[in-house]
């Protein structure tokens, strides 16, 4: 039987390698005012075996921003330093999308750069704490409500944003709608309690991610766009089931209509029956690229491609640990440990020194 994970893919006129994506993960090492650097440049090309990288949540927005030392995308010299990441990634053959990430209220103010806000869709806290600059684990703030005219500024940054990207040379965005970011706060009620037209039924808690969909899609082209979400993750805790359902096959449907270059699902922690249901309805629902992300490792991922469950499937922590992963997998070489101390910070170590396999 073929492998289909190493077959190459056309996403939308780009031609991928492999059926392997390198998910997003968030390293915390743009130390120099969120500013991209040689560091993850290196970082970046020596993963460039994956058939698309999706390079860690970046900010548009200095109001989103709200972890310490992650990069942005909002201004002319973060998109120049990006270039960096996107030719080196390019030069080894790879291609590499951006993930647009806006922390909202998972933030802290200690974290933003002067001027910036912890902003939400209502002013409702997130629960826990939060790592700021100083060592210092603080309460999530209460977030600065957006009014309607803000809201629409707020798209207004993330499509400038895009622009960047493409300016930046990535082949394409990823709106991070997932995991409880900011368009995940406006999709569901326990975090939107608004009453204008981005809040109350459905349809008008979807209107944010889809303004943003629709209109990067007119700014850089429907092909350049993908987007993230993860029905059923911790974001969505005390929300009944039958609504999470609703609300991501309505998602799901308008965005069928868009064309982008793929939807990205996205599991983490508990398995759950419902979610991997829902996974499939979404299958045969939505007509474009599909990526699965979660838990994978070579089998189940070769198994699901076989299945015609999805796609593409994205691979993270394992990314981190094997800048070879594809040819660890092609060879069945073992895999190294996943070392999780310092996945958020710490230079070099824990980040571009894993080395790559070595035969005898
Ligand atoms: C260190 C780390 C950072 C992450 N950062 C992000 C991120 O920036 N954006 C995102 O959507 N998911 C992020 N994730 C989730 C991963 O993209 C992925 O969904 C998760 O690791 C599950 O895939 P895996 O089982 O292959 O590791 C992160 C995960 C880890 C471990």
């Amino acid at each position: 039987m073929t492998q289909k994970l190493f077959e190459k893919y056309n996403l939308s006129g780009l031609e991928l390698k492999n059926r392997m994506a390198m998910a997003p993960l968030t390293r915390c090492r743009a130390i120099n005012g969120n500013i991209p650097n040689e560091i993850m440049a290196k970082y970046y090309e020596q993963r460039a075996g994956a058939g698309l990288i999706i390079a860690e949540g970046t900010s548009p927005s200095p109001n989103g921003l709200g972890y310490t030392n992650i990069p942005g995308i909002f201004n002319k010299q973060q998109a120049e330093k990006w270039k960096l990441t996107t030719n080196a990634v390019h030069k080894k053959g790879g291609k590499i999308f951006l993930q647009m990430m806006h922390t909202g209220r998972v933030g802290h103010n200690d974290n933003l750069p002067e001027g910036g806000k912890v902003i939400g869709a209502s002013a409702i806290a997130q629960n826990g704490e939060i790592k700021t600059y100083s060592g210092e684990r603080k309460a999530y703030p209460i977030p600065y409500v957006l009014s309607t005219e803000e809201v629409k500024d707020c798209i207004n940054e993330y499509i400038e944003s895009a622009k960047l990207c493409v300016e930046a040379g990535f082949d394409g965005v990823e709106i991070h709608s997932a995991h409880g970011y900011l368009p995940n706060q406006f999709i569901n009620a326990t975090s939107n309690q608004r009453t204008d037209e981005y809040g109350g039924n459905i349809e008008n808690r979807c209107k944010f991610v889809l303004e943003i969909a629709q209109k990067m899609c007119k700014a850089i082209g429907n092909e350049k766009v993908s987007i993230r979400i993860s029905p059923f993750s911790y974001a969505d805790g005390g929300i009944e089931e039958q609504e999470i359902i609703d609300t991501y096959l309505y998602l799901v449907k308008e965005l069928d209509k868009l064309d982008l270059a793929y939807l990205h699902l996205s599991h983490m922690g508990e398995p759950q029956e419902v979610k991997f249901q829902l996974w499939k309805k979404i299958r045969t629902i939505y007509k474009g690229t599909l990526m699965l992300c979660g838990d994978f490792n070579k089998e189940t991922a070769e198994k699901a491609l076989q299945e015609n469950q999805c796609d593409l499937v994205a691979f993270g922590r394992d990314f981190i640990a094997n800048p070879d992963l594809v040819e660890r997998f092609k060879n069945n070489w073992q895999l190294a440990e996943r070392n999780r101390t310092e996945w958020y910070g710490n230079g070099a170590s824990g980040y571009t020194d894993y080395p790559f396999y070595k035969t005898k």
